[in-house]
Protein backbone atom coordinates (compact mmCIF):
# COMPACT_ATOMS: atom_id res chain seq x y z
CA UNK A 1 0.00 0.00 0.00
CA UNK A 2 1.41 3.44 -0.83
CA UNK A 3 1.26 5.84 2.56
CA UNK A 4 1.75 9.81 1.78
CA UNK A 5 3.92 10.66 4.43
CA UNK A 6 5.33 14.19 4.80
CA UNK A 7 4.79 15.03 1.03
CA UNK A 8 5.96 12.02 -0.32
CA UNK A 9 4.70 8.62 -1.24
CA UNK A 10 5.80 5.36 -0.32
CA UNK A 11 5.23 1.51 -0.16
CA UNK A 12 4.70 -0.02 2.73
CA UNK A 13 4.05 -3.37 4.31
CA UNK A 14 2.50 -3.36 7.45
CA UNK A 15 4.91 -5.84 9.21
CA UNK A 16 8.79 -6.46 8.05
CA UNK A 17 11.56 -8.26 9.28
CA UNK A 18 15.37 -6.68 9.60
CA UNK A 19 17.25 -9.67 9.41
CA UNK A 20 20.67 -7.66 10.75
CA UNK A 21 19.52 -6.49 13.39
CA UNK A 22 16.82 -9.97 14.14
CA UNK A 23 14.01 -7.41 14.97
CA UNK A 24 10.77 -7.08 13.78
CA UNK A 25 9.26 -3.73 12.02
CA UNK A 26 5.86 -3.09 12.53
CA UNK A 27 3.01 0.57 11.98
CA UNK A 28 2.69 1.28 15.34
CA UNK A 29 -1.27 1.26 14.83
CA UNK A 30 -2.83 3.11 17.64
CA UNK A 31 -1.23 6.09 16.25
CA UNK A 32 -2.82 6.49 13.23
CA UNK A 33 -4.74 8.32 11.82
CA UNK A 34 -2.70 11.41 13.96
CA UNK A 35 1.21 10.14 13.30
CA UNK A 36 2.63 7.43 10.86
CA UNK A 37 5.61 5.98 12.65
CA UNK A 38 7.34 2.44 12.29
CA UNK A 39 8.76 1.07 15.44
CA UNK A 40 11.38 -2.00 15.62
CA UNK A 41 10.44 -5.22 17.90
CA UNK A 42 14.05 -6.20 19.53
CA UNK A 43 13.04 -9.77 20.93
CA UNK A 44 10.43 -12.06 20.98
CA UNK A 45 8.62 -11.09 23.74
CA UNK A 46 8.44 -7.74 22.76
CA UNK A 47 7.03 -8.78 19.29
CA UNK A 48 4.28 -10.92 21.30
CA UNK A 49 3.93 -7.75 23.38
CA UNK A 50 2.89 -5.74 20.07
CA UNK A 51 0.54 -8.11 19.44
CA UNK A 52 -1.16 -7.94 22.64
CA UNK A 53 -1.29 -4.39 22.96
CA UNK A 54 -2.46 -3.92 19.49
CA UNK A 55 0.62 -1.81 18.09
CA UNK A 56 -0.34 -4.53 15.38
CA UNK A 57 -3.79 -5.95 15.25
CA UNK A 58 -5.47 -7.66 12.13
CA UNK A 59 -5.65 -11.08 11.44
CA UNK A 60 -3.05 -11.46 8.60
CA UNK A 61 -1.04 -9.06 10.18
CA UNK A 62 -0.87 -10.96 13.53
CA UNK A 63 -0.18 -13.82 11.77
CA UNK A 64 3.19 -12.30 9.81
CA UNK A 65 4.11 -11.09 13.05
CA UNK A 66 4.37 -14.62 14.68
CA UNK A 67 5.64 -15.89 12.15
CA UNK A 68 8.51 -13.39 12.40
CA UNK A 69 8.27 -13.30 15.95
CA UNK A 70 9.08 -17.11 16.50
CA UNK A 71 11.71 -16.86 13.38
CA UNK A 72 13.59 -14.02 15.73
CA UNK A 73 12.94 -15.90 18.83
CA UNK A 74 14.94 -19.00 17.23
CA UNK A 75 17.83 -17.04 15.42
CA UNK A 76 18.31 -15.25 19.02
CA UNK A 77 19.59 -19.03 20.23
CA UNK A 78 22.97 -19.35 20.94
CA UNK A 79 24.59 -22.80 20.73
CA UNK A 80 24.14 -26.03 18.62
CA UNK A 81 22.39 -28.52 21.50
CA UNK A 82 19.05 -29.27 19.60
CA UNK A 83 17.26 -30.42 22.33
CA UNK A 84 17.65 -26.89 23.90
CA UNK A 85 16.43 -25.26 21.02
CA UNK A 86 13.78 -27.22 20.69
CA UNK A 87 12.46 -26.30 24.14
CA UNK A 88 13.07 -22.67 23.91
CA UNK A 89 11.38 -22.36 20.19
CA UNK A 90 8.67 -24.47 22.01
CA UNK A 91 8.57 -21.29 24.72
CA UNK A 92 8.76 -18.79 21.99
CA UNK A 93 5.54 -20.38 20.10
CA UNK A 94 3.84 -20.25 23.77
CA UNK A 95 4.41 -16.76 24.16
CA UNK A 96 3.13 -15.52 20.73
CA UNK A 97 0.24 -17.93 20.51
CA UNK A 98 -0.61 -16.61 24.00
CA UNK A 99 -0.72 -12.96 22.75
CA UNK A 100 -4.48 -12.80 21.34
CA UNK A 101 -6.61 -15.90 21.01
CA UNK A 102 -9.37 -15.28 18.27
CA UNK A 103 -7.29 -15.08 15.45
CA UNK A 104 -6.31 -18.89 13.71
CA UNK A 105 -3.65 -16.87 11.34
CA UNK A 106 -0.58 -16.62 14.16
CA UNK A 107 -1.23 -19.97 15.01
CA UNK A 108 -1.14 -21.80 11.03
CA UNK A 109 1.82 -19.18 10.52
CA UNK A 110 3.66 -20.63 13.15
CA UNK A 111 2.76 -23.98 12.68
CA UNK A 112 4.05 -23.49 8.76
CA UNK A 113 6.97 -22.38 10.16
CA UNK A 114 8.02 -25.10 12.57
CA UNK A 115 6.85 -27.52 9.46
CA UNK A 116 9.80 -25.59 7.71
CA UNK A 117 12.11 -26.13 10.34
CA UNK A 118 11.78 -29.49 10.66
CA UNK A 119 13.53 -30.04 7.46
CA UNK A 120 17.21 -28.63 9.22
CA UNK A 121 19.11 -30.59 10.66
CA UNK A 122 21.65 -28.08 12.53
CA UNK A 123 19.81 -25.47 14.81
CA UNK A 124 22.28 -23.14 12.22
CA UNK A 125 20.08 -24.51 9.61
CA UNK A 126 16.81 -24.47 11.62
CA UNK A 127 17.27 -20.93 11.95
CA UNK A 128 17.40 -20.32 8.56
CA UNK A 129 14.66 -22.30 7.35
CA UNK A 130 12.31 -20.42 10.13
CA UNK A 131 13.10 -16.90 8.47
CA UNK A 132 12.45 -18.27 4.98
CA UNK A 133 9.47 -19.59 6.45
CA UNK A 134 7.63 -16.27 7.84
CA UNK A 135 9.02 -14.60 4.79
CA UNK A 136 6.89 -16.54 2.81
CA UNK A 137 4.20 -16.51 4.63
CA UNK A 138 3.97 -12.63 4.59
CA UNK A 139 4.46 -12.72 1.06
CA UNK A 140 1.88 -15.49 0.72
CA UNK A 141 -0.78 -13.08 2.90
CA UNK A 142 0.24 -9.93 -0.11
CA UNK A 143 0.02 -12.64 -2.79
CA UNK A 144 -3.72 -13.88 -1.24
CA UNK A 145 -4.89 -10.51 -0.41
CA UNK A 146 -4.74 -9.66 -4.35
CA UNK A 147 -6.23 -12.97 -5.81
CA UNK A 148 -8.99 -11.88 -2.87
CA UNK A 149 -8.96 -8.46 -4.82
CA UNK A 150 -9.66 -10.55 -8.20
CA UNK A 151 -12.22 -12.64 -7.33
CA UNK A 152 -14.05 -9.79 -5.41
CA UNK A 153 -13.81 -6.92 -7.65
CA UNK A 154 -17.00 -8.23 -10.19
CA UNK A 155 -19.15 -7.74 -7.28
CA UNK A 156 -18.83 -4.17 -6.59
CA UNK A 157 -20.84 -2.55 -9.40
CA UNK A 158 -20.50 1.42 -10.15
CA UNK A 159 -22.50 3.91 -8.00
CA UNK A 160 -22.89 1.24 -5.21
CA UNK A 161 -22.37 1.62 -1.14
CA UNK A 162 -20.27 -0.38 0.46
CA UNK A 163 -20.56 -1.41 4.13
CA UNK A 164 -17.28 -2.49 5.86
CA UNK A 165 -16.90 -3.56 9.52
CA UNK A 166 -13.97 -2.74 11.52
CA UNK A 167 -10.13 -2.39 9.54
CA UNK A 168 -9.67 -5.67 7.09
CA UNK A 169 -7.77 -3.40 5.52
CA UNK A 170 -4.15 -3.41 3.93
CA UNK A 171 -2.99 -2.71 7.88
CA UNK A 172 -4.47 -5.97 9.06
CA UNK A 173 -2.82 -7.83 6.99
CA UNK A 174 0.86 -7.46 5.09
CA UNK A 175 -0.51 -5.49 2.19
CA UNK A 176 -3.77 -4.94 0.30
CA UNK A 177 -6.40 -6.33 2.79
CA UNK A 178 -9.11 -8.83 2.68
CA UNK A 179 -12.42 -6.98 2.96
CA UNK A 180 -10.77 -3.84 1.25
CA UNK A 181 -9.13 -6.07 -1.75
CA UNK A 182 -12.22 -5.62 -3.63
CA UNK A 183 -12.67 -1.86 -3.49
CA UNK A 184 -9.03 -1.58 -4.50
CA UNK A 185 -9.08 -3.90 -7.65
CA UNK A 186 -12.14 -2.24 -8.33
CA UNK A 187 -11.19 1.22 -8.25
CA UNK A 188 -8.29 -0.27 -10.25
CA UNK A 189 -10.81 -1.13 -12.57
CA UNK A 190 -12.33 2.74 -12.99
CA UNK A 191 -14.98 1.88 -11.08
CA UNK A 192 -16.60 4.33 -8.94
CA UNK A 193 -18.53 3.56 -5.62
CA UNK A 194 -18.78 4.53 -1.94
CA UNK A 195 -18.05 3.12 1.28
CA UNK A 196 -19.39 3.27 4.70
CA UNK A 197 -17.01 2.60 7.39
CA UNK A 198 -18.70 1.33 10.95
CA UNK A 199 -16.99 3.20 13.61
CA UNK A 200 -16.38 -0.02 15.15
CA UNK A 201 -16.43 0.64 18.86
CA UNK A 202 -14.88 0.32 21.04
CA UNK A 203 -11.33 0.56 19.59
CA UNK A 204 -12.72 2.09 16.50
CA UNK A 205 -10.45 0.62 14.14
CA UNK A 206 -13.22 1.49 11.08
CA UNK A 207 -13.32 5.05 12.41
CA UNK A 208 -9.50 5.82 12.42
CA UNK A 209 -8.04 2.86 10.22
CA UNK A 210 -10.41 2.11 7.89
CA UNK A 211 -10.92 6.13 6.40
CA UNK A 212 -7.23 6.55 6.61
CA UNK A 213 -6.74 3.98 4.41
CA UNK A 214 -9.72 4.70 1.99
CA UNK A 215 -8.35 8.38 2.50
CA UNK A 216 -4.85 6.94 1.46
CA UNK A 217 -6.19 5.50 -1.42
CA UNK A 218 -8.76 8.64 -2.49
CA UNK A 219 -11.52 6.17 -2.62
CA UNK A 220 -15.02 8.18 -1.39
CA UNK A 221 -16.30 7.11 2.20
CA UNK A 222 -18.20 8.12 5.26
CA UNK A 223 -17.60 7.05 8.60
CA UNK A 224 -21.14 5.89 10.67
CA UNK A 225 -21.65 5.32 13.92
CA UNK A 226 -22.18 1.51 14.70
CA UNK A 227 -26.13 1.73 15.15
CA UNK A 228 -26.72 3.72 11.77
CA UNK A 229 -26.53 1.10 9.13
CA UNK A 230 -29.64 -0.26 10.41
CA UNK A 231 -31.12 3.22 9.38
CA UNK A 232 -29.29 3.55 5.89
CA UNK A 233 -29.77 -0.41 4.98
CA UNK A 234 -33.42 0.65 5.48
CA UNK A 235 -33.13 3.50 2.99
CA UNK A 236 -31.57 1.49 0.06
CA UNK A 237 -28.31 3.54 1.26
CA UNK A 238 -26.40 0.25 1.21
CA UNK A 239 -26.04 -2.42 -1.52
CA UNK A 240 -23.08 -4.53 -0.38
CA UNK A 241 -21.62 -5.36 3.10
CA UNK A 242 -18.02 -6.96 2.67
CA UNK A 243 -16.33 -7.76 6.09
CA UNK A 244 -12.89 -9.41 6.79
CA UNK A 245 -12.81 -12.30 9.58
CA UNK A 246 -9.84 -13.35 12.31
CA UNK A 247 -11.34 -17.24 12.09
CA UNK A 248 -13.60 -19.15 9.74
CA UNK A 249 -14.60 -22.05 10.22
CA UNK A 250 -13.84 -24.70 7.11
CA UNK A 251 -16.25 -27.47 8.58
CA UNK A 252 -19.39 -25.07 9.52
CA UNK A 253 -18.92 -22.06 7.56
CA UNK A 254 -18.94 -19.32 11.17
CA UNK A 255 -17.32 -16.61 11.15
CA UNK A 256 -15.73 -15.09 13.99
CA UNK A 257 -15.02 -11.46 13.07
CA UNK A 258 -14.98 -7.95 15.38
CA UNK A 259 -18.04 -7.46 17.50
CA UNK A 260 -21.16 -6.00 15.78
CA UNK A 261 -20.48 -8.62 12.51
CA UNK A 262 -23.07 -10.72 13.58
CA UNK A 263 -25.92 -7.85 13.85
CA UNK A 264 -24.99 -6.11 10.42
CA UNK A 265 -25.04 -9.86 9.16
CA UNK A 266 -28.43 -10.41 10.67
CA UNK A 267 -29.20 -6.42 9.69
CA UNK A 268 -28.28 -7.29 5.84
CA UNK A 269 -30.43 -10.26 5.60
CA UNK A 270 -33.22 -8.41 6.56
CA UNK A 271 -32.97 -6.05 4.05
CA UNK A 272 -32.00 -8.34 1.76
CA UNK A 273 -28.13 -7.15 1.44
CA UNK A 274 -25.48 -9.67 0.01
CA UNK A 275 -23.40 -10.04 2.99
CA UNK A 276 -19.64 -11.01 2.00
CA UNK A 277 -16.68 -12.31 3.82
CA UNK A 278 -13.12 -11.78 2.60
CA UNK A 279 -10.70 -14.32 4.20
CA UNK A 280 -6.85 -15.50 2.77
CA UNK A 281 -6.54 -19.31 3.64
CA UNK A 282 -4.34 -18.86 6.71
CA UNK A 283 -7.85 -17.60 8.35
CA UNK A 284 -9.47 -20.83 7.79
CA UNK A 285 -9.38 -23.02 10.81
CA UNK A 286 -10.24 -27.16 9.61
CA UNK A 287 -9.88 -28.64 13.29
CA UNK A 288 -12.57 -26.59 15.10
CA UNK A 289 -16.32 -28.38 14.96
CA UNK A 290 -18.57 -25.25 16.58
CA UNK A 291 -18.18 -21.95 16.51
CA UNK A 292 -18.69 -21.85 20.33
CA UNK A 293 -14.97 -23.49 20.01
CA UNK A 294 -13.82 -20.37 19.04
CA UNK A 295 -12.19 -18.49 21.99
CA UNK A 296 -13.10 -15.03 22.12
CA UNK A 297 -11.26 -12.56 23.28
CA UNK A 298 -12.44 -10.43 26.40
CA UNK A 299 -10.37 -7.07 26.20
CA UNK A 300 -10.00 -4.23 28.86
CA UNK A 301 -13.66 -2.96 30.37
CA UNK A 302 -11.39 0.59 29.96
CA UNK A 303 -11.83 0.49 25.94
CA UNK A 304 -15.80 0.29 26.72
CA UNK A 305 -15.67 3.04 29.20
CA UNK A 306 -13.74 5.95 27.78
CA UNK A 307 -12.27 6.40 24.29
CA UNK A 308 -8.24 7.56 23.02
CA UNK A 309 -8.04 10.27 20.79
CA UNK A 310 -5.90 13.59 20.07
CA UNK A 311 -5.90 16.77 22.01
CA UNK A 312 -6.31 20.31 20.47
CA UNK A 313 -2.90 20.39 21.59
CA UNK A 314 -1.76 16.92 19.01
CA UNK A 315 -1.13 15.16 21.96
CA UNK A 316 -2.55 11.04 22.47
CA UNK A 317 -5.24 11.05 25.19
CA UNK A 318 -7.53 9.02 27.16
CA UNK A 319 -10.78 10.40 28.24
CA UNK A 320 -13.40 8.68 30.31
CA UNK A 321 -17.01 8.77 28.64
CA UNK A 322 -19.01 6.41 30.55
CA UNK A 323 -20.40 6.89 34.38
CA UNK A 324 -17.24 6.87 37.42
CA UNK A 325 -18.03 3.36 39.33
CA UNK A 326 -19.45 1.26 36.08
CA UNK A 327 -17.65 -1.34 34.80
CA UNK A 328 -18.12 -2.92 31.46
CA UNK A 329 -18.15 -6.00 29.42
CA UNK A 330 -16.14 -6.17 26.14
CA UNK A 331 -15.99 -8.81 24.24
CA UNK A 332 -13.71 -8.59 21.31
CA UNK A 333 -16.00 -11.04 18.33
CA UNK A 334 -18.81 -12.66 17.80
CA UNK A 335 -19.28 -15.20 15.59
CA UNK A 336 -21.68 -15.07 12.41
CA UNK A 337 -23.83 -18.04 11.45
CA UNK A 338 -23.30 -19.39 7.65
CA UNK A 339 -26.54 -19.11 6.66
CA UNK A 340 -26.00 -15.47 7.32
CA UNK A 341 -23.51 -15.07 4.85
CA UNK A 342 -23.81 -15.14 0.86
CA UNK A 343 -20.44 -15.64 0.30
CA UNK A 344 -16.91 -16.33 1.31
CA UNK A 345 -14.26 -14.46 -0.85
CA UNK A 346 -10.89 -16.35 -1.10
CA UNK A 347 -8.18 -16.18 -3.58
CA UNK A 348 -8.75 -19.42 -5.05
CA UNK A 349 -12.96 -18.15 -5.85
CA UNK A 350 -16.10 -17.30 -4.06
CA UNK A 351 -17.77 -19.81 -2.01
CA UNK A 352 -20.67 -20.45 -0.07
CA UNK A 353 -20.12 -20.59 3.55
CA UNK A 354 -21.38 -24.36 3.72
CA UNK A 355 -19.19 -24.84 0.32
CA UNK A 356 -16.02 -24.75 2.55
CA UNK A 357 -15.36 -28.75 3.42
CA UNK A 358 -16.35 -29.83 -0.11
CA UNK A 359 -13.23 -27.57 -1.58
CA UNK A 360 -11.06 -28.09 1.46
CA UNK A 361 -8.21 -29.07 -1.40
CA UNK A 362 -8.54 -26.60 -3.25
CA UNK A 363 -8.64 -24.54 0.21
CA UNK A 364 -5.06 -25.95 0.76
CA UNK A 365 -6.05 -28.39 3.56
O1 LIG B 1 -9.08 -6.54 17.27
P1 LIG B 1 -8.52 -6.42 15.90
O2 LIG B 1 -8.45 -5.02 15.39
O3 LIG B 1 -7.24 -7.18 15.72
O4 LIG B 1 -9.60 -7.21 15.07
C1 LIG B 1 -9.34 -7.73 13.87
C2 LIG B 1 -10.09 -6.97 12.89
O5 LIG B 1 -9.65 -5.93 12.47
C3 LIG B 1 -11.35 -7.41 12.41
O6 LIG B 1 -11.98 -8.35 13.13
C4 LIG B 1 -11.28 -7.65 10.95
O7 LIG B 1 -12.53 -7.48 10.43
C5 LIG B 1 -10.75 -9.00 10.58
S1 LIG B 1 -9.05 -9.09 10.66
C6 LIG B 1 -8.65 -9.10 9.03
Amino acid sequence: MNVRVGGRTRHYRTVAFDAAKNSVRLIEQRLLPHEFKVVAMRDYRETARAIRDMIVRGAGAIGATAAYGLAQGARAFRGRDGRKFSTHVEAVYRTLEAARPTAVDPVNAMDGVRRAMRNGGTVAQQQALALAAAEDFADADAAHCAAIGRHGASLIRRGMNVLTHCNAGWLAFVDIGSATAPLYAAQAQGKKFHVFCDETRPRSQGATLTAWELAQQKIPHHIIADNAARHLMARGEIDLVIVGSDRTLGRTGEVANKIGTYTKAVLAQRHGIPFYVAIPLSTIDWKLKSGRAIPIEERSADEVLGAWGVNQCGRREYVRVANPGSDARNPGFDVTPPDLITGIITPVGIFRPRQLWANRRKLGY
